[in-house]
């Protein structure tokens, strides 16, 4: 049995308290349903800057009422320092998510951007601090490697940041390292690399690249790519960051905590490939999507050339094993597309 198994067992007979914040987000609400399902108690923050009640209310129908009775809802913003304190109160354990994601949307907002991605931030860092939780893992991501050439990204290793989005995260690896250090607040970074699976927002000008496309493609809309299509990515699907979080949050060897560590599959996918994966999996269902070719325009500032991870790291410290590779993640993913869409 892997790591991820036995820690499964383990938490079904010994529940703990759980704080998920951005639960009304895309990975956040899929913590929410992997906890409530390992009968966790859970307690979720957001203020619905980009998640929705809506992604809440699907959890609680997937869980159904007895599961669901586990979790409250807090309606907040970890901009507020007492909003904070408040849902930290009781935590084991916090799965920090909340954040203001996209490099677009930092690039045209760096104040809103900071705001949440760094003072929430370290409003959160110091009501765990002061509420003792046990242990505060974060949601960061694969934009601090920047202009970094070397592949896969290996976590120490890290270049200039290419964007304000991507200077945020750099400034929480840092804020919780110092953390760690001087309170002995125990803290687990995750990079998380392009994640995908159900309940993305497919919506909006900052919307990620699988959830728009998956809809344009539905929608017989035309598909661009930025750049010439050659640009990789090291997609994820949420049922590995699922796992990469509740493996960080209760590993118990000392040499695992208070590190960063990739999160994705190893595996590099060029935008050219992601059109023709869809493609082909969508067309059985839509069939206007035969011989449908994508449009090329300038490839966007801020943007990394190449993305691929090294995860022997968070393999060999946390236990972590992708459940899932890039096609079938799409598998799971479309078929929630075809349902919600
Ligand atoms: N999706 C990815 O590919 C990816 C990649 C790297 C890192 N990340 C990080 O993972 C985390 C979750 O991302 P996601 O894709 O689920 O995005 P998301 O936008 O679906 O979820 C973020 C959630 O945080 C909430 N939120 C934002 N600001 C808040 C505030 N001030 N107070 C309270 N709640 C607030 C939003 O309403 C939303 O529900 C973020 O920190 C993001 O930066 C995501």
């Amino acid at each position: 049995m892997n790591a991820y198994e036995k820690l499964k067992q383990q938490m079904l007979v010994e529940p703990k308290a759980w704080l998920v914040t951005g639960a009304a987000g895309f990975i956040g609400s899929n913590l929410l349903e992997g906890l409530l399902r390992l009968n966790q108690q859970v307690v979720g923050l957001d203020n619905y800057a980009t998640g929705s009640r809506h992604n809440l209310n699907q959890v609680k129908n997937l869980v159904g009422p007895d599961l669901w009775k586990n979790f409250r809802q807090m309606d907040g913003d970890i901009r507020d320092l007492e909003t904070c304190q408040q849902a930290c109160h009781g935590a084991n354990y916090v799965l920090h998510q909340a954040a203001l994601g996209s490099v677009p949307r930092s690039l045209a907002n760096p104040i809103d951007s900071h705001a949440s991605n760094v003072t929430g931030f370290l409003n959160m860092l110091v009501a765990a601090r002061d509420k003792g939780v046990k242990r505060f893992v974060y949601a960061s991501s694969s934009s601090v490697y920047g202009d970094h050439p070397e592949l896969p990204k290996i976590e120490d290793k890290i270049g200039r940041c290419l964007s304000p989005y991507a200077a945020t995260k750099r400034a929480n690896e840092l804020y919780a390292d110092v953390f760690a250090r001087c309170y002995g607040l125990e803290t687990v970074g995750l990079r998380y690399f392009n994640v995908f699976g159900p309940r993305q927002d497919p919506d909006g000008p900052y919307a990620a690249v699988i959830p728009k496309w998956i809809a344009a493609m539905i929608k017989d809309q035309q598909i661009q790519i930025h750049g010439d299509g050659e640009t990789t990515r090291d997609f994820c699907f949420v049922a590995n960051v699922v796992q990469a979080n509740l493996l960080a949050a209760t590993v118990q060897n000392t040499e695992a905590i208070n590190e960063v560590y990739n999160v994705a599959v190893c595996a590099r996918t060029s935008l050219n490939q992601l059109f023709t994966l869809l493609r082909e999996n969508l067309e059985a269902n839509f069939p206007h999507l035969k011989d449908r070719m994508p449009v090329y325009a300038d490839f966007r500032v801020g943007d990394v050339l190449h993305s691929e991870a090294n995860i022997s790291k968070a393999s060999h410290l946390l236990g972590y094993q992708p459940s899932h590779t890039i096609q079938q993640g799409l598998l799971e993913a479309l078929d929630w597309y075809r349902q919600n869409l």
